[in-house]
């Protein structure tokens, strides 16, 4: 049976550690493992990316594999063919199939009937891949998980989802902040609150994402004057724990849940977090294949 990684729910706690430290393992020597030698990788985009595609991409290129980057235009998938019949063809030619797309359930559809491992590049409810990464960059931020607290400021999405999962999977305390009708379901395992500077009290990390994710488009001025007090700005880094430092997973907008300030500052490691996802992706994709 293959393993999948749709969630982040799907790794143990002593996986997910694991997975952080050889990641760092394969930033120091990015071309010393192989394990996608003479293989390759389909990635499905059906939305928009840039760090995605390109980690992804130039992971699999180091790992040894190929990737096959899918646009919806160019599948049958786009026609009418099922997830179904498009995980069955494809296990027969790739090591593992990545998807970004809207509805979790066509990954779920498509794990159900891959033999190969098929892993979550971001849907409506989740990004683990992101989280992983981000776990890399506090790892190597501060030496250490356990122990650490990370503030969420903004809308309870994805992204905010698979910061909790994996958060939590990693002895990381995770607290959100998030304005009514914002909030993620209490079952993600985070501190939920509605203030900002009480999750932030303490933090080790401060981390932020869009105000209007892709597909939300419809709602866009509203969510703007919802989410305006939950901006992260220098005041509120102020307020996190001494050497605290500022998050995103970009791509960002800063004036609105970021200040060009923070985003461009001494405090961010915003940058290696972008760079952290192709080394995360890799050990993730080597744990996965082997
Ligand atoms: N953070 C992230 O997933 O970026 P992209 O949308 O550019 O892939
Ligand atoms: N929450 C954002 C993340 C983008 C990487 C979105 O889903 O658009």
């Amino acid at each position: 049976m293959a393993r999948h990684l749709l969630t982040g729910a799907e790794l143990t706690r002593d996986e997910v550690a694991a997975l952080v430290e050889r990641a760092l393992e394969m930033k120091a020597a990015p071309l010393a493992a192989r394990p996608l030698e003479g293989r390759s990788v389909a990635l499905i985009f059906q939305k928009p990316s840039t760090r995605t595609r390109v980690s992804f991409e130039a992971g699999i290129f180091e790992l040894g594999g190929h990737a096959l980057v899918l646009r919806p235009d160019e599948m049958q998938l786009s026609r009418g063919e099922s997830p179904r019949d498009t995980a069955l063809v494809l296990s027969r030619h790739v090591a593992a199939i990545g998807i970004r797309t809207g509805p979790d359930e066509l990954v779920e559809e498509l794990a159900r009937w891959a033999s190969v491992p098929v892993i979550n590049m971001l849907t409506a409810r989740h990004h683990p891949c992101q989280a992983l990464a981000d776990l890399v960059t506090l790892r190597e931020a501060f030496g250490r998980l356990e122990g650490l607290k990370l503030a969420y400021v903004g809308d309870g999405n994805n992204v905010a989802r698979s910061l909790a999962i994996l958060g939590g999977l990693a002895g990381v305390e995770v607290a959100i902040a998030s304005p009514p009708g914002y909030q993620l379901e209490p079952t993600a395992g985070a501190t939920l609150v509605e203030d900002p500077a009480e999750a932030v009290r303490g933090a080790n990390a401060v981390y932020t994402d869009v105000w209007v994710s892709m597909g939300d488009e419809a709602t866009a001025e509203q969510r703007r004057r919802d989410l305006a007090a939950y901006r992260v700005d220098d005041a509120l880094l102020d307020l996190a724990a001494p050497g605290a430092i500022a998050l995103h997973d970009l791509p960002a907008h800063p004036g609105e849940e970021i200040t060009a300030e923070v985003m461009y500052g001494e405090r961010q490691r915003i940058w290696d977090q972008a760079e952290n996802r192709r080394h995360a992706q890799k050990a993730l994709l080597e744990l996965l294949v082997s």
